[in-house]
């Protein structure tokens, strides 16, 4: 009877991490999606950008609402008229990952 509640209660548990988005969770997709290009902390300062011909942005600056955050971070530069060189994530992320990296690029940004 315990261990079948405690399976129970596990479920439940997976269920709620894959539905809810955080902070926390964007911070870890940054760290594996992001980070090479815009840096650790979003500076647009990554190992790549030597390679790369547009600067990527810094995340701390970045001015753009949720909506449009999502739909570069969906549909890449070249969805918005912008670099290429910004990638599409729309195949790696579901709804609740892109939300999770909003919320963390919202953390970021220096504000007033
Ligand atoms: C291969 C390098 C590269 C990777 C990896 C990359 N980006 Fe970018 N990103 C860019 C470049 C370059 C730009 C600037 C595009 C331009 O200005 O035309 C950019 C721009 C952006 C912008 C626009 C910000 C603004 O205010 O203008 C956002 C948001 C963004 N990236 C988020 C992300 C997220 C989230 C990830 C990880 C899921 C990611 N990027 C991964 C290169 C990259």
């Amino acid at each position: 009877m315990l261990s079948r509640l405690l399976l129970l209660a596990l479920a439940v548990g997976a269920n709620m991490a894959q539905a809810a988005s955080s902070k926390a969770a964007g911070k870890l997709l940054f760290g594996s999606y992001c980070d090479l290009c815009h840096g650790v902390a979003g500076r647009g300062d990554g190992r790549m950008v030597k390679l790369l011909q547009t600067q990527p942005a810094n995340l701390t600056l970045s001015k753009l609402s949720d909506a449009e955050l999502a739909k570069i971070i969906s549909g890449g530069g070249q969805a918005v008229g912008r670099s290429p060189q910004m990638p599409a994530w729309g195949g790696q992320l579901n709804k609740q990952q892109l939300q999770s990296l909003i919320l963390y690029i919202n953390s970021l940004r220096q504000r007033p």
